[in-house]
């Protein structure tokens, strides 16, 4: 089982368009596949799922779909509480959230601390969020610390940067799935994805189900990650792994 789980949860726009409908009503609709998404992560028992919910860039969407998305994750956050309190789940919040609404950012803070004694899993959410965004601040942080004397610049290593990367104190992403048919990580968790085994499904996000979850964890299942080594029988590639099927 992968550990760690991130998901790039894209193609609600589409959704609606396919159907006649305003762009927010794919979000409706993609925030009910969060809600589903969730339970089955849970009961299938991972560490950790992170959920890239909105990104740094999308402020510059239109306002009204800006606003359409910040009043779905407040309707979220109320309307999932006890089930995120009942269920073990921590949650949590990554990317530059003081850029949320202040009644988003209330009922989150709330119930990011109300559940942080919970240990079952880790539901993270990746709010106004950006890879680089979140790189750049590490960064910010280690100058500030080197400046004050407090570290060696000498000694900035790997695991000196990833304890500064707030998307990582769940550990790298061992999973990381798109939906909506693109093949890019569109500034997603980049330092933790180094090594993150990719799958990418056509299905848009409002229509993913749990079987399509268990599709990615399978496909997971069946990769050889070698983290750059030779691994004991050296032989490589396994003949399913060589198989035209990208995922
Ligand atoms: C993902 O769906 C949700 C957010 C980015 C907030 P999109 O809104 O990007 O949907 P498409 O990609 O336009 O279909
Ligand atoms: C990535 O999707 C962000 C989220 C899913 C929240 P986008 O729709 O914003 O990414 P691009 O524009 O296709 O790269
Ligand atoms: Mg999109």
């Amino acid at each position: 089982m992968p550990r760690h789980v991130g998901i790039i949860m894209d193609g609600n726009g589409r959704w609606a368009a396919q159907r006649g409908e305003d762009r927010c009503e794919g979000h409706r609709a993609g925030s009910h596949a969060v809600r589903r998404i969730v339970r089955v992560a849970r009961r299938i028992g991972l560490e950790a799922l992170t959920l890239y919910a909105f990104s740094f860039q999308n402020w510059a969407r239109p306002p009204a779909e800006v606003a359409g998305l910040m009043a779905l994750l407040h309707d979220f956050l109320i309307e999932e509480r006890s089930e995120i309190l009942g269920n073990g789940i921590r949650l949590a919040a990554i990317g530059d959230l003081d850029q949320l609404p202040a009644p988003v950012r209330a009922v989150l803070d709330q119930l990011c601390a109300d559940s942080a004694h919970n240990s079952r899993m880790t539901l993270t959410l990746a709010l106004s969020y950006g890879g680089q965004e979140e790189i750049a601040q590490a960064m910010r942080v280690i100058a500030a610390e080197a400046a004050a004397g407090k570290l060696d610049p000498q000694a900035i290593d790997i695991d000196t940067i990833r304890s500064h990367i707030p998307s990582l104190q769940v550990g790298d992403p061992d999973l990381i799935i798109r939906t909506g048919g693109e093949r890019r990580l569109s500034n997603f968790l980049l330092f933790g994805s180094a090594y993150a085994e990719l799958f990418f499904s056509d299905r848009h996000w409002p229509d993913f189900t749990e079987e399509d979850l268990f599709l990615a964890i399978a496909s997971y299942q069946r990769r050889e990650r070698r983290f750059g080594l030779v691994l004991e029988g050296g032989a490589g590639l396994s003949p399913r792994a060589k198989s035209s099927d990208s995922n």
